[in-house]
């Protein structure tokens, strides 16, 4: 059920060169969800270590939030849309169900041609999505794409339901690549998994737009919890392994950001001290797909992750789905 993405050499790797995220208007503190249902902030910070999310309100979309990160992910690397011959966006929640959230903003930028699709993979999906990019690099068939998460996770949320609608948010992230990365450049490998025996385990029960109904967001919180300690450490070590390397070489992780207390796992395995990881989790919540984009753009853009750094990303999500990205920046 694995499919491994071994690593290739070569002037045809892709290269990471812009970052770009974008975060809705309003910011909802764990004080404002606990007027509302049986939770507090202190149950929500201690077991997730989130403060606060932004959700979408008024004419924010996930077509508006993934053209606003792609926009500055181009304006960052100094490229236009003119430049781009694809656009792939992680997301399990698009407005519609087509024309995908990827060729809206493809319009959205006033392209004029390449192409789009929409991958879904969940919390995974922006792994996914660079995967299946770097990829359409290393083959030829495109020298600059877009890799886009976004998610507006509030919309599948069940907000009565204090197990679930605490712990996520909505927002999204950019990251754009480029053909030309030499040998030990760019990105290094992309480990794909899943297991869809494990669906039961964290899944929304229709599709928005598709079925009438009340569609919700359901999980079993302490299996999904189970599974993304042991399915992340076994990730983390085939990406070091397939490239030669120990965890101490590692220089930042941007993991997905679904709770603390998974994150300080993972660091401590790569015995990376707290400064190393890149947290986001307290202020945006989970936010899927997007999660991982926009940590990597705060961290770029604040200085810390520098061209060179080696940069490990892992997630797990709905699927269940998993994997990892090694990226030397
Ligand atoms: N506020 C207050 N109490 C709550 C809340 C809440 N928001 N939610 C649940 N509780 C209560 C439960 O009702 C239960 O009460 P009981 O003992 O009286 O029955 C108690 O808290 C414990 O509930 P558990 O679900 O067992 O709590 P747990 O310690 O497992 O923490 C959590 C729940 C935070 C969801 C944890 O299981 C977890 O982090 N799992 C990982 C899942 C995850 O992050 N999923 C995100 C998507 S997948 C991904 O991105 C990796």
């Amino acid at each position: 059920m694995a499919q491994h993405l071994l690593p290739r050499t070569g002037a045809l790797g892709s290269r990471l060169i812009g970052v770009g995220a974008a975060l809705p208007q309003r910011a909802v503190s764990n004080d404002e969800l606990a007027a509302q249902i049986d939770t507090s902030d202190e149950w929500i910070r201690t077991r997730t270590g989130i403060r606060q999310r932004y959700l979408v309100s008024g004419d924010e979309t996930a077509v508006s939030l993934a053209h606003k990160a792609a926009q500055n992910a181009l304006d960052h690397a100094g490229r236009s849309a003119h430049d781009i011959d694809a656009i792939i966006v992680a997301t399990s929640t698009p407005d519609q169900v087509f024309p995908s959230v990827a060729v809206r903003v493809q319009a959205a930028l006033g392209m004029e041609r390449g192409f789009g699709f929409d991958v879904s993979a969940a919390c995974s999906g922006f792994v996914y999505a660079l995967s299946v990019g770097d990829s359409m690099i290393r083959a030829g068939q495109v020298k600059r794409v877009l890799i886009i998460g976004v998610e507006v996770f509030s919309r599948l949320l069940d907000w009565q339901d204090r197990s679930t609608c605490v712990l996520f948010g909505d927002g999204a992230g950019a990251v754009l690549l480029e053909a030309g990365a030499g040998e030990g450049e760019g990105i290094l490998s992309t480990h794909l998994h899943a297991d869809g025996r494990l669906g039961d385990l964290l899944y929304v029960n229709g599709a928005v737009g598709c079925i009438s109904g009340k569609v919700a967001l359901k999980m079993q919180g302490r299996e999904v919890f189970r599974h993304a300690v042991v399915n992340l450490a076994a990730a983390v070590d085939e990406a070091l392994e397939t490239n030669g390397l120990r965890g101490t070489d590692i220089q930042w992780m941007v993991p997905h950001q679904a709770n603390l207390r998974i994150i300080e796992g993972m660091a401590k395995k790569l015995s990376l001290p707290s400064e190393r990881v890149v947290v986001t989790v307290d202020r945006h919540a989970n936010t899927s797909a997007a999660s991982i984009p926009l940590a990597l753009d705060e961290a770029v853009r604040d200085g810390r992750i520098r061209p060179g750094d080696l940069v490990l990303m892992e997630a797990l999500g709905g699927g269940l789905t998993w994997g990892s990205a090694l990226i030397r920046m």
